[in-house]
């Protein structure tokens, strides 16, 4: 029942992040449970509305979703530009900045996003923080030295994790490299965080999304609240 309520909430989120989407846009399309219900969506208004729109996808899972249900995919250097990229979020703070990276797609998502004239997360309520950190950050490391990575980062007490699949096997992202998920509880300044973890040496990218987002689409059991 949970779940189901949960589902719904993701659900009126994707729709109205459908809905966003103009005629001949070029799209970003984000990664998870969120956005499935976002592509479901967007691919009926291509059908029922006959729109011409080209997106670029953040993972393969997303990239399939979307051919399927007939969305033209191209890759992110095929286009000259993104009109707006929707994605989902891990956990949003009171300042708009964000957690992503539960599916192990943030550094797509982060180039996408950044490549991207405006950026919307569609989340659940569930979603919404006040101070980040309880949600594990996750951090995509590549595995040469990984354990040396790890070693400095247990050294500045931020609690690594090396994310693990059910079969107790490392997680392996698009490009395979590993996940570090740093267990922080409370993030109190996450401008200075992003700052040293954006020059660790190993760490290819880290989920903190500061200052990226423009619209926040909440969703709720029933309605989509689009905030600013
Ligand atoms: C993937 C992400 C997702 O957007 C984030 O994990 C939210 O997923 P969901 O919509 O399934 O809750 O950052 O890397």
């Amino acid at each position: 029942m949970e779940k189901n309520l949960i589902n719904q909430k993701k659900k009126n989120a994707g729709i109205k992040g459908a809905s966003l989407v103009e005629d001949k846009m070029m799209i970003g399309l984000g990664t998870g449970s969120t956005v499935f219900y976002l592509v479901e969506a967007l691919a009926k208004r291509v059908k029922e509305e006959n729109l011409n729109i080209t997106a670029v996808a953040t993972s393969s899972r997303t990239a399939s979703l979307a051919e399927e249900l007939g969305i033209k995919i191209k890759q992110l250097d095929e286009v000259d530009h993104l009109d707006l990229t929707i994605d989902g979020a891990d956990e949003i703070d009171a300042n708009f900045q964000g957690i992503k990276g539960g599916g192990a797609a943030h550094t797509l998502e982060k180039i996408v996003a950044t490549a991207s004239n405006r950026n919307v997360w569609i989340v659940d309520e569930s979603k919404m923080v006040n101070e980040l950190g309880a949600f594990p950050l996750p951090l995509e490391v590549v595995p040469y030295g990984s354990s040396k990575v790890y070693e400095r980062l247990d050294s500045e007490g931020l609690n690594p994790k090396f994310r693990l699949d059910s079969k107790n096997q490392k997680v392996l992202t698009h490009y395979h490299n590993y996940i570090i998920d740093l267990h922080l509880g409370v993030i109190k300044h996450p401008h200075l965080l992003a700052q040293w973890l954006d020059h660790q040496v190993g760490i290819l990218e880290h989920g903190l999304f500061l200052d990226t987002v423009n619209t926040v689409i909440v969703g709720k059991s029933d309605k989509a609240e689009v905030i600013p």
